[in-house]
């Protein structure tokens, strides 16, 4: 069976005085949970300090982002090794918001999964489409070209750690939630997809998270679906005992 991930996208939120108050919180609360994985993915600049903060815990810590050079004249960036340097074991690769403000395409998040999996992180693999895509009846075409341009080239074995999260744009941090049918469609879309290129093991293997407006109210009716193997929770991830009854649903 497929354990869940219950990953938190802290996007530009918290200082480091918030993050140590936030585990504080939050640790007690998730301290029974087992049969999921639990992963906070806060700004760079917290990430020891977090990774402090979970030590002898089952959180696990994670990036927003990495770069594909390990080190160099890359002014502002961070490397995956550095990352699991600070205590990382999970990078979140080509979020939407990445994709739409600065500047990530296909081949780039093609680029910074394989450098992160040399680094032996796990990278969370954000596909998903715009309002308009879904309204021209495109949602399909779009998870098929950024599944073939950022994931299609990963060899079987580099295709086995990474962990994919569909994440509709006209559902992140807009109160509107994708319905969990239309969550699993899509869902099971891209396991389709997975299906055809790595074929059936390593399709059955592989977790697929929903993204979206994921709140403390929606969350189990959303891992009812057998197609939806955990979720990325950006706004509600922020409160401790908001994102402790997400990974508890
Ligand atoms: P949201 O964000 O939960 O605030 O909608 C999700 C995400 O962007 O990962």
């Amino acid at each position: 069976m497929r354990t869940p991930v219950m990953a938190g996208n802290w996007k530009m939120f918290k200082n480091v005085a918030e993050t140590n108050a936030f585990f504080e919180k939050f640790k007690p609360l998730v301290a029974s949970t087992t049969g999921r994985e639990i992963v906070i993915c806060p700004p760079f600049v917290d990430l020891p300090v977090a990774a402090w903060a979970a030590r002898d815990s089952n959180i696990d810590i994670g990036g927003q982002n990495c770069y594909w050079e390990n080190e160099g004249a890359f002014t502002g960036e961070i490397s995956p090794s550095m990352l699991a340097g600070a205590g990382a074991k999970w990078v979140i690769i080509a979020h939407s918001e990445r994709r739409q403000f600065f500047g990530e395409t296909d081949e780039t998040a093609h680029k910074r999964i394989v450098a992160a999996l040399a680094a032996g992180l796990k990278p969370i693999v954000c596909v998903g489409e715009l309002l308009a895509d879904r309204e021209a009846g495109n949602t399909n075409s779009v998870l098929d070209r950024q599944f073939r341009g950022g994931i299609a080239g990963l060899s079987s074995d580099q295709f086995a750690n990474i962990v994919i999260a569909y994440e509709p744009v006209w559902a992140i941090g807009t109160g509107k939630t994708a319905t969990p049918q239309i969550a699993a469609e899509a869902h099971a879309f891209i396991r389709g997809l997975a299906r055809t290129k790595f074929g059936p093991q390593a399709a059955d293997a592989l977790r697929i998270l929903y993204g979206g407006s994921v709140k403390p109210e929606n969350a189990k009716e959303l891992m009812a679906q057998e197609e939806i193997d955990g979720v990325l929770v950006g706004g509600a991830s922020l409160k401790p005992d908001g994102f402790a009854s997400i990974v508890n649903y």
